[in-house]
């Protein structure tokens, strides 16, 4: 029999599913539920399998595999960070993502994840800013106008209170399309013309940008006490985004420390410099922010269980829907023993 069997198909959600997909449930609602799923399963930490991720890195990038399990499912992310390739026609930030079955081994779900990707890293960061931000933070200053900066600006207005962002790129057109994107949105959008500008009354400030080098996004005397600081562009060994100096006067909170020290900011510090993980803030263990004048820094690098959160919630809402293909991706010979038979049934 040459039609593949049902064993032999997995689930594959391209980006066109993905696309229809979002807009199936709702963008907004879709932030609001992974970023459900990422708490529920930070706050399940110890059941995690957990590794840094593993980096290959070059001149022009990084290519990067992020796997984890519970135990039960098996996830990992292929993602690659190539700062020069907007240039060319290419994003910086591409991936896509499998999960499966810990008891047999077979994928469950081979789906995209650059849009998934931007969604539960905008999922993460506002879970965490309102666990962190000061009370009533409503206005973010949004730095780097990417691809990453309409799906932070809607994630901190659908999980974390925001109702202004105030947008700043070296590259006027990133924020003129950023404002374009988030025009009718409900947020109240203000471009501005420096860094400095856009922090004017924020209390939530978001630093995404992309480069390979150490960048000095933000500077110590542009950042007053009481902020809560989401930084997403550093995550990589040699590529940060914030002065030294802020990161002694913060509380920095941090996803998994072993990893974090290898890729975020405070792989400028001593590498005993306390930092605090938010699983443990998600579950009582641990104290966030510790009054108003607090600093609180999220050096965010994108952990693999908040993948792993995504991949899961991809699985479970395209149960009965059209978004997805069934895709012949595992042989299944008639004898499982007899691949080779199999093989021959194919010979023309
Ligand atoms: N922490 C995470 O989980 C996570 C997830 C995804 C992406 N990222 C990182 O976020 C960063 C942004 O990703 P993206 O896909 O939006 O990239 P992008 O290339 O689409 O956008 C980056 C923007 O930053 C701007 N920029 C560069 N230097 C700047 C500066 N000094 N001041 C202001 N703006 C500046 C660029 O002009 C560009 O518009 C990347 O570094 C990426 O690796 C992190």
């Amino acid at each position: 029999m040459l039609t593949p069997s049902d064993k032999a198909l997995v689930p594959f959600v391209s980006v066109d599913h993905m696309m229809k997909l979002i807009h199936h449930i709702g963008l907004e609602d879709m932030l609001g539920g992974l970023a459900a799923y990422i708490e529920a399963d930070f706050k399940r930490w110890e059941s995690f399998d957990k590794t840094p991720r593993v980096a290959s890195h070059s001149d022009k990038g990084v290519i990067e595999l992020m796997p984890t399990s519970d135990g039960a499912d098996y996830g990992f992310k292929y993602v690659n960070g190539h700062p020069s390739n907007t240039k060319d026609g290419l994003q910086t930030v591409t991936a896509f993502g499998l999960l499966a079955d810990v008891a047999s081994g077979y994928p469950v779900l081979l789906t995209e994840m650059t849009l998934l990707t931007a969604l539960r890293t905008a999922a993460t960061s506002a879970l965490v800013a309102r666990l962190l931000a000061p009370k009533g933070a409503h206005v973010m200053a949004m730095i780097g106008n990417g691809a990453q900066s309409e799906f932070q600006s809607l994630a901190m207005k659908a999980i974390a209170g925001v109702d202004e962002v105030r947008l700043y790129d070296i590259d006027p057109a990133a924020t003129a399309k950023c404002a374009r994107n988030l025009a009718g949105s409900g947020l109240k959008v203000v471009p501005c013309d420096s860094a400095e500008e856009a922090m004017l009354g924020a209390q939530i400030i978001t630093t995404c940008t992309a480069d390979k080098q150490y960048a000095t996004i933000l500077t110590d005397n542009m950042v007053g006490s009481g902020v809560h600081i989401n930084a997403i562009g550093g995550d990589c060994p040699g590529k940060t985004e914030l002065a030294p100096a802020i990161l002694h006067r913060a509380g920095i909170f941090v996803e998994f420390p072993e990893q974090t020290r290898i890729e975020g900011e405070i792989q400028q510090l001593d590498p005993h410099h306390p930092v605090t993980e938010i699983w443990q803030v998600l579950t009582g263990q641990a104290q966030g922010r510790s009054d108003d004048r607090q600093i609180t820094l999220f050096d965010s690098v994108g952990f693999a269980i908040e993948d792993f959160s995504a991949l899961r919630f991809v699985r479970d809402r395209i149960e009965g829907t059209d978004f997805y293909l069934p895709l012949d991706l595992l042989a299944d010979p008639d004898d499982p023993r007899d691949l080779f038979g199999m093989l021959q049934r194919a010979r023309g």
